[in-house]
């Protein structure tokens, strides 16, 4: 039994006493007891690779931050290394690939990857829903098909992703079966994590903000149409980041909860995305940066833009990692602390 249920309820619209709160990249390099056990295990795949210690510093921003969820330490590429793409994290550079997905041949090599092929991440997910004895629900994860397939055809970070655009407009019918597989692997890995404990999941869909509306509607939003109609077991949450453009069509997913970025004004989102979805977001996270009674007053004015209910609060993408810890545990406590 879980003793805060306050997401859970959030998300499937029923009464909240107050606004709940997490952060997207909470468990990470903003906490200095992260960076200690990271400087341990030396890589952050080892790190992701060891139940026992994704577990301890997927807990750490609840006993740290006070937030009313976590989220298990993994990345979003455990997927297309399970298809059969190995990454490397590249310090301070990002994810590296050193094959890419170039042709049909390379598409038939790919596997459609089970939950087993990222058992560390499922035992991670049951380890971790033990340690936290139900003191908060724990959120599980995958990249959105067309986020993970940008990766696979580009093969590292990119700022305009032209190579992986290039490919839907070239080869169409090819970007639609690496598609398919990756949304196939993607229903059976997020399948694994609810088996394994996950109480909610989130889809992240990273560079949906990169494709125009058409695209975005043939490559992108099928398929994660196609993910929130196989999962029903337990809450969904669809954050695709500068989608502001598809918000409509956003509303009209089988899932629960909507995330907006700080692009998107609360009040026009409602509007298009109905009542019937809870929204997430959307505070800006240079916010942070700024002044104590800044970060106060921002705060109070987002969660009165949402409203008392069908909000789960969070930061409009994730924090980063050179934010004192302290400016994020204010933004918590000024959240957990709000009555309307
Ligand atoms: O706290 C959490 O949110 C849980 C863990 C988590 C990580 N990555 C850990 C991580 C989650 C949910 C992700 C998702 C993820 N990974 C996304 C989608 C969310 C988003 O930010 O848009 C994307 C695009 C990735 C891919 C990725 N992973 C990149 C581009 C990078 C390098 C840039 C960066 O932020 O460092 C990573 C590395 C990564 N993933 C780190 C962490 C804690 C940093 C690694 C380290 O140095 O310790």
């Amino acid at each position: 039994m879980l003793k805060n249920d306050l997401i859970l309820r959030a998300a499937r619209g029923e009464k909240v006493e107050r606004t709940p709160i997490w952060l997207m990249r909470q468990a990470g390099r903003i906490l200095p007891e992260y960076r200690e056990v990271r400087a341990k295990m030396g890589g952050f795949k080892e790190l992701v690779e060891s139940p026992e210690f994704a577990c301890e510093v997927t807990i750490q921003p609840v006993d740290h931050l006070g937030v009313d969820a976590a989220i298990i330490f993994s990345d979003i590429l455990v997927i297309p290394e399970a298809m059969g793409l190995p990454y490397e994290m590249v310090e301070k550079r990002g994810p590296w690939f050193e094959k890419t997905i170039q042709s049909a041949s390379d598409i038939e090599r790919l596997k459609v990857a089970e939950a087993d092929d990222v058992r560390y991440t499922i035992d991670a997910i049951s380890l971790t829903k033990k340690e936290l004895d139900g003191r908060v629900p724990l959120i599980g994860f995958a990249g959105a098909p067309w986020t993970i397939f940008s990766y696979m055809i580009e093969g590292s970070g990119s700022k305009t992703f032209s190579k992986a655009k290039k490919f839907l407009y070239t080869e169409p019918k090819l970007a639609h079966q690496l598609l398919e597989k990756i949304t196939k692997s993607t229903i059976n890995y997020l399948k694994g994590q609810i088996a394994a404990g996950a109480d909610m999941v989130q889809i992240f869909d990273s560079w949906a903000g990169i494709l125009s509306p058409d695209q975005y509607r043939e490559f992108a939003l099928k398929y994660i149409a196609q993910i929130c109609d196989a999962i029903d077991e337990v809450p969904i949450t669809v954050f695709a980041k500068g989608a502001y453009f598809v918000r409509k069509e956003l509303g009209e997913l089988n899932c629960n909860t909507i995330g907006l970025d700080w692009n998107m004004d609360v009040a026009e989102s409602r509007v298009l995305i109905g009542p019937s979805k809870t929204l997430q977001g959307n505070l800006d996270p240079c916010v942070l940066y700024a002044e104590d009674e800044v970060i106060v007053e921002k705060a109070q004015e987002m969660l009165k833009a949402f409203g008392p209910q069908r909000h789960i609060a969070n930061l409009g993408h994730g924090v980063y990692p050179d934010i004192d810890p302290r400016k994020v545990k204010l933004f918590v406590d000024t959240v957990k602390e709000f009555r309307f």
